[in-house]
């Protein structure tokens, strides 16, 4: 009795024994492949991006990149943006109101680049005080809508939000 209670025990342990190392087997074997499923660091760094906008005076921009993007972010002066709300949406070739482009009027954030073949247009200038690409000559407004020129559609807005009053989180 007691040698098969003995052996009953041996086999227990030797059940337990492989268990164990059954769970430790595949747990090795999974963890590489969940681990390469994961991010690395420097990819998660680039989906988003924060930006301080502390240092930005009213009508100037700044470029920063994104995604290997340029993106453009302008502080607005009350004139820029007073002339991006007051266009009628009848003349504009894709037609967006300037207040479903921002998040707050005074600024704007978004892609810069050209719609028509990828340019990056610059700022200030072109004849709707906004940007130009002098590429093929695209005109954009204050509120980056195509205005004149073979662009097809608006500069795109990113997905953005503020973080802060002073910080914006791109992407
Ligand atoms: S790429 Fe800008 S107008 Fe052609």
């Amino acid at each position: 009795m007691e040698k098969s209670g003995k052996k009953n025990n041996r086999r227990d342990f030797l059940f337990t024994a492989s268990y164990t190392i059954g769970a430790v087997g595949i747990g090795a074997t999974i963890w590489p492949f969940i681990d390469q499923m994961n991010p690395d660091r420097s990819v998660k760094a680039l989906a988003t991006t924060e930006v301080d906008i502390s240092q930005v005076e009213p009508g100037k921009s700044i470029t920063v990149l994104w995604r290997g993007k340029p993106v453009f972010i302008k502080r607005r002066t009350e004139s820029e943006i007073s002339e991006a709300q007051s266009v009628d949406l009848n003349e504009l070739k894709h037609p967006e109101k300037d207040e479903d482009r921002v998040k707050k009027a005074e600024w704007l954030v978004m892609l810069g680049i050209c719609t028509h073949l990828g340019c990056v247009p610059l700022s200030d200038k072109g004849e709707y005080n906004g940007w130009f690409c002098p590429c093929h000559g695209s005109h954009y407004d204050t509120s980056g809508r195509i205005r004149k020129g073979p662009a097809p559609v608006n500069m795109e807005i990113p997905k953005y939000e503020f973080v802060d009053n002073n910080t914006i989180k791109i992407g």
